[in-house]
């Protein structure tokens, strides 16, 4: 798992131009410069979250609540296979126990699957919401019966929101008493370099942090004011454009798509910044993403890397090169 996570993190920073917004060149308009008075921000960003402790990025945040967890006596978690793999990876390294949840096709899979996982002795479930790769949002129905049912079990949940500002609903779980919520801007704001992400969490979790806090020693403790209104005022200037620019590169693939019928969408189309592709089944996407990136440039990341199957890859929608890569996929695939 550790070597998925660390091939897929080469793919990553090999595709770095390609992951980052670059509105300058994207022709999408900026977003004006909010009034003063709505500097407090859009819905979903730090203020709606109280007291967040300030990470580095979602994985520090994801880190720091597993951490947490162990320090205050959990064994195992339980998290969906497959996935952006951060739990398993973080798990290891604080010696929980990985319990893999599998998602059967079906309306109530990820339910009755969590239902499984906790008779089975997991005592945190984790959650990527909207979910990498699949770019699966829970329903309201299936997030409150997931809630009620790890509340009533007494156990903790987390969820991994740093897809959150691209989500239907950017705030859900904002007030969940046993739920804490790993967030960034690497996604929206495009600053995956920076690491600049929180966690919030309830009352009843603080003493646990403060001690998971005291080991990772040099992390500030909270988020200052300041910080965290600049942050907001800068989300606030960006995030209508980053968005912007991934709906129209997410109608440039509907029409790709349309053309070349030799590539279908693997998921649901969604309103995330990424895509997963199910190419020809001769491909292996392995080998495809390596010589895509080492002949044109395009990053895309191999399916393997999330668990998925070997002719699918997965593609960002951030650039605003994004027909010229799409032209490099079918050409190489006509190769
Ligand atoms: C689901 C998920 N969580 C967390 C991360 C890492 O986020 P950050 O850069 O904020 O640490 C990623 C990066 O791709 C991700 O896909």
């Amino acid at each position: 798992m550790i070597q998925a996570l660390n091939d897929y993190l080469t793919f990553v920073r090999a595709g770095l131009p390609y992951t980052q917004f670059d509105l300058a060149r994207s022709g999408v308009p900026p977003t004006p410069l909010p009034e003063p008075s709505q500097s407090s921000g859009p819905a979903g960003l730090p203020e709606a979250f109280g007291e967040p402790i300030f990470t580095r990025g979602a994985s520090g945040a994801v880190f720091l609540a597993l951490l947490a967890t162990r320090i205050a006596g959990a064994r195992i978690v339980a998290s969906e296979y497959p996935s952006y793999p951060i739990f398993s990876a973080v798990a290891e390294s604080v010696g929980l126990q990985d319990y893999e949840i599998r998602r059967d096709p079906g309306p109530n899979s990820v339910v009755g699957a969590i239902c499984q996982a906790i008779t089975d002795g997991a005592d945190v479930v984790a959650l990527q919401d909207p979910h990498n790769p699949t770019g699966h949002e829970l329903s309201d129905s299936e997030r409150t019966e997931i809630l009620e049912t790890c509340r009533h079990a007494g156990v903790w949940v987390l969820v991994d929101r740093v897809f959150a500002d691209f989500a239907h609903s950017p705030e859900a779980y904002a007030s969940e008493p046993n739920v804490m919520v790993a967030r960034s801007y690497s996604k929206s704001l495009g600053i995956g370099t920076e690491r600049i992400g929180w966690l919030s969490a309830p009352a009843q979790m603080q003493p646990f942090l403060t001690q998971a806090q005291d080991v990772l020693q040099g992390q500030p403790k909270k988020m200052e004011p300041l910080i965290r209104q600049r942050l907001t005022s800068l989300a606030a200037r960006h995030l209508e454009s980053n968005l912007a620019l991934v709906q129209r590169n997410n109608t440039t693939l509907r029409q790709w798509l349309s053309v070349h019928t030799e590539v279908t969408s693997a998921v649901e189309p969604s309103t995330l910044p990424f895509a997963t592709l199910q190419l020809p089944s001769t491909i292996d996407s392995n080998q495809f993403s390596r010589e895509l990136l080492r002949r044109t440039g395009t990053a895309t990341v191999p399916g393997a890397y999330f668990g998925l199957n070997r002719d699918q890859i997965r593609i960002g929608l951030t650039s605003p090169d994004f027909s010229q890569g799409l032209q490099h996929i079918s050409d190489f695939i006509k190769k």
